[in-house]
């Protein structure tokens, strides 16, 4: 037999067109609820390998994987030579028999009849054990790992909670330029562009301009990307990375980090309760999501420094808290911890000056256990024009970069706060991943701008 009656018959099906012939595919994820019965699968082929008069093809289709088992008794001798004759992501149509089997991956197997290569293409270049720096080479086709599709379903997941718990609280989405005149954080850090005849600075933040926004709707976010120019190769710094950015009207910094932690807690327990397998497969057991419950600890800075010197850090007030100190104070934590109240010299211009110890600003960065660290830094902002001047001086940056947003404080100034989370290091803390560069699809580093 060249062919069977079933290939003939997937021949016909696709004649009809991808929109008929799509119809009639079944997803991988929905396999186990046609067993006994007859299904048509399309995919890429995730792995291939033939025992004696077997074709074992895993088929892959985004949903999930599925061991397709291609017979040689049983089939043309078409279908036998195209199922043997594939490469790691060439794509197939098949048609089989849905079969409960306890020695299948999924518990599942597809006996197939009918078989058609739709596509061979050359030698998948990705093999197992290849080097971290080769596989960021090929990153637009590693973004076809199970490891990353994942990780990206559990992105969109977070921030499908995120901007969910924002809704509920009557929070708007809005938009802030990625082109921008000035620095909004540290200037050292800013990636400077030509524009036109001028030079621009691609975002840091949106914050300012989410400042001008309260002025007219209490309570904004903004989710957008954020570039700095870290030369810093770490496992928590990208050049480009994704930042929600709520800002809000009439908070002050204890209304700022409730709000903090209550979307944190949220957002856990959500994902733990949606997606127990998915995180069990990135090795975090949901019910560590669960235990995390606001409120979470401020520590203040000054007793964090001096928790540092009790552990033989060789720290002082006014030194920064940089990642290996980080490390060292969350050793001790199950859940994140507010670190408070920071020399004010360490901080952006924009932050309040704690009225107790002027030498302070009202600031809190939350910090992840497990060795993550910071995954949010949040403020109580200057809302006072005389205040903002001086602040503005006292670090040495320039009154006419920031005239547009000193007017905010001559009209209608109220007090107000934000915060920014990074997306990438929350995925990276909640799904246990070496790096934040594995959080989004295609990584921007400092000796990494392709693909
Ligand atoms: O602490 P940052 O610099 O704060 C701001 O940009 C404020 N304007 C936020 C605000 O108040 N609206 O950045 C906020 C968060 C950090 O806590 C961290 O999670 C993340 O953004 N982040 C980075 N993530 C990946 N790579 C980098 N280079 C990052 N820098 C900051
Ligand atoms: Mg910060």
């Amino acid at each position: 037999m060249e062919k069977t009656k079933e290939t003939v018959e997937l021949e016909k099906l696709k004649m009809d067109g991808l929109e008929e012939f799509s119809k009639k595919v079944t997803k991988i994820a929905d396999v186990s609820n046609h067993n006994n019965n007859k299904i048509i699968l399309r995919g890429w082929v995730y792995r291939q390998r033939r025992t004696g008069n077997k074709s074992f093809i895993v088929l892959r289709d985004g949903t999930g994987i599925i061991q397709c088992v291609v017979d040689k008794e049983k089939v043309g001798e078409n279908e036998w030579k195209n199922s043997n004759d594939v490469f790691v992501d060439s794509v197939i149509s098949l048609s089989g028999v849905v079969k409960e089997d306890s020695r299948a991956p999924s518990g599942y197997e597809v006996q197939v009849d009918g078989l058609i290569l739709d596509f061979k293409g050359d030698p998948f270049p990705i093999s197992k054990d290849q080097s971290t720096e080769f596989l960021l080479d090929v990153r637009h086709l590693w973004v076809r790992s199970q490891h990353i599709i994942e990780a990206l379903k559990m992105k969109a997941a977070l921030l499908k909670e995120c901007r969910s718990f924002l809704d509920e609280r009557g929070f708007i989405e809005v938009q802030t330029p990625m082109f921008t005149s000035s620095a909004a954080e540290s200037g050292a850090t800013v990636f400077e562009v030509k524009y036109f005849n001028r030079k621009a600075y691609l975002a840091q933040t949106g914050q300012l301009y989410s400042e001008a926004l309260i002025g007219g709707y209490p309570l904004v976010y903004v989710f957008a990307p954020s570039f700095r120019s870290e030369p810093s190769r770490t496992p928590r710094h990208l050049t480009e990375f994704w930042q929600l950015e709520p800002e809000m009207a009439f908070y002050n910094q204890d209304m700022n980090m409730k709000l903090q932690e209550e979307l944190i807690e949220y957002v856990v327990h959500n994902l733990a309760k949606k997606y127990p397998d998915t995180l069990k497969k990135f090795n975090r057991d949901p019910q560590d999501l669960l235990d995390i419950k606001a409120p979470f600890e401020r520590l203040p800075y000054a007793k964090a420094v001096e928790k540092l010197q009790e552990k033989g850090v060789n720290i002082k007030w006014g030194d920064d808290i940089g990642l290996d100190e980080e490390k060292i104070l969350v050793k001790d934590y199950k859940q994140p911890v507010f670190l408070t109240n920071f020399p004010k010299d360490l901080k952006a211009f924009y932050m309040k000056i704690n009225d107790e110890d002027p030498r302070t600003v009202k600031a809190a960065d939350m910090l992840a256990p497990e060795g993550i660290g910071e995954i949010i830094g949040g403020s109580e902002r200057v809302y006072d024009y005389n205040e903002l001047v001086q602040r503005i001086n006292e670090q040495g940056l320039k009154k006419e970069d920031y005239e547009w947003y000193l007017d905010l404080r001559k009209y209608g100034s109220v007090p107000h706060s934000g915060f920014g989370m990074g997306s990438e290091r929350v995925l990276r803390w909640i799904l246990k991943l070496e790096t934040v560069r594995d959080a989004i699809p295609f990584p921007r580093t400092i000796n990494r701008l392709a693909p």
